[in-house]
């Protein structure tokens, strides 16, 4: 299991965060004046205001807090509708979840940033794993709700408590310990994504899952968790993917036995490393890292069970199709070990870029990078149209002609025009 604690600076035991808050380097001031524009408007509206979740949780880690999520007691939609009213921006409601986005004006955000605002509330499953039932409520019914003690702290946002610090579950303590601990022991039951984000948390911060709580991932929470839609778990793996400990987050699912339950591989230690390399400029792709998590963890599987993970687990026809190419190319690799440029181009072109990348960085076939950084690019002078030029009826020889002039462009045959015209001549 890889530790990163060293990464992460313990928290501060203090009740009051309000020096943190006013740090520039952990929020930055154009967020500042964000969260007091809020404050001062949901004081106005006597709707009491707090930071929550990830945001407490990062700030006493002193790690440079992203997501601001905003908590109010009272109607969040109210406070969003008179937010926009006074700063601009757009609102998006969801009545049914009290819930409203944010899109903020741009002069209040570097990009086009949303911000969530939601109401402080209580939530009940109807059954095991269901997506629940919510109902507005006070701050500590919202706390009592989450998943883990660490994620279950707030911070006041009013002008009177600004920075104080709610704690009611032992959050501050657990965190300077590095202890993932649930609030229950139906936790996992009611909502089995919190086994992966048990799994995520402690290999992100290099922390431990509290004894009690580890043996709360049993044979009734997990089939829980086999009873989640495809869709809400392949979130939760793509989620894996963007962090950078990945592969350890895969090896401790590996050692519960998650994986398992899904019939997924284990992830090759081999190509660990290979997670958070990004494409060099001369390969002019953009590697998403998702899709280039899954084509290292998949790519040595077969294309029965890519076909059968990509129905249950709703993968995208890019994801799936990148999986079925790769493990292709796999099986052509040997057949072409000493084929000349124009084979491997004839053969790579027909396969999404990014197989072929992650191929080339397990094998270093250096065919694989040559096409992506030349290959691709040598085309033929000759076009179609100077074939009609030269009255040739259309048809598919059309193809037949201009495939062997790029094919001698390829293989050094034809190294300029002249010689490319002398030899259509004889293809003629
Ligand atoms: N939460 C929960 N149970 C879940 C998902 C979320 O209790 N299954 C609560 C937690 O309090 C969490 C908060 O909702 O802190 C926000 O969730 P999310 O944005 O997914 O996580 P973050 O805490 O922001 O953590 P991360 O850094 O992984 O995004």
């Amino acid at each position: 299991m890889l530790h990163v604690i060293s990464e992460v600076k313990l928290p501060l035991m203090e009740k009051n965060l309000r020096r943190l808050m006013l740090d520039p380097n952990l929020i930055p001031p154009h967020k500042q004046t964000l969260l007091a524009n809020i404050a001062a408007q949901s004081a106005s509206m006597q709707m009491p205001c707090y930071l929550v979740g990830g945001f407490a949780r990062d700030l006493l880690l002193q790690k440079p807090v992203n997501d601001l999520d905003v908590i109010v007691e009272g109607n969040a939609i109210q406070l969003g509708d008179e937010l926009v009213r006074k700063y601009g921006g757009k609102l998006t409601a969801h009545q049914k979840f009290f819930t409203a986005i944010w899109h903020l004006p741009s002069d209040t955000s570097d990009t086009s940033d949303t911000l969530d605002l939601i109401t402080a509330r209580v939530e009940s499953y109807k059954q095991a794993g269901a997506l629940p039932t919510v109902k507005p409520a006070a701050i500590e019914d919202d706390i009592a709700r989450r998943d883990f003690t660490i994620n279950a702290m707030a911070i006041c946002l009013d002008a009177e408590h600004f920075g104080d610090l709610i704690d009611l579950l032992g959050g501050q303590n657990d965190l300077a310990q590095g202890l993932i601990r649930v609030l229950h022991p139906r936790s996992f039951v009611d909502d089995p994504t919190r086994i992966f984000r048990a799994v995520r948390y402690e290999q992100r911060y290099g922390f431990t899952i509290e004894p009690d709580t580890l043996e709360l991932i049993d044979q009734e929470a997990i089939e829980a968790l086999s009873k989640l839609s495809g869709e809400r778990i392949r979130h939760e793996f793509d989620l894996i993917f963007e962090e950078d400990n990945a592969a350890a987050m895969l090896f401790r699912l590996k050692e519960l036995g998650i994986l398992d339950v899904f019939n997924l591989p284990e992830f090759n230690g081999d190509y660990a490393s290979l997670l958070n390399s990004k494409p060099p400029d001369e390969f002019d792709i953009s590697a998403d890292r998702v899709l280039l998590g899954y084509l290292l963890w998949l790519m040595d599987t077969s294309k029965d069970l890519i076909h059968s993970l990509s129905r249950r687990f709703d993968f995208t026809l890019e994801l799936t199709a990148g999986l079925l190419s790769i493990i292709q190319l796999k099986k052509d690799l040997p057949l072409f070990k000493d084929a000349k440029p124009s084979a491997w181009t004839f053969l790579l072109e027909r396969h999404p870029f990014i197989s072929i990348y992650v191929l080339w960085l397990v094998t270093n076939e250096s065919a694989l990078k040559d096409f992506l950084v030349k290959w691709q690019y040598i085309k033929a002078n000759i076009t179609g149209d100077d074939l009609k030029l030269r009255n040739i009826p259309t048809g598919p020889r059309y193809k037949e002609i201009l495939s062997k002039l790029r094919a001698a462009w390829l293989d050094g045959e034809v190294k300029n025009e002249n010689e490319e015209q002398e030899l259509l001549i004889t293809l003629l």
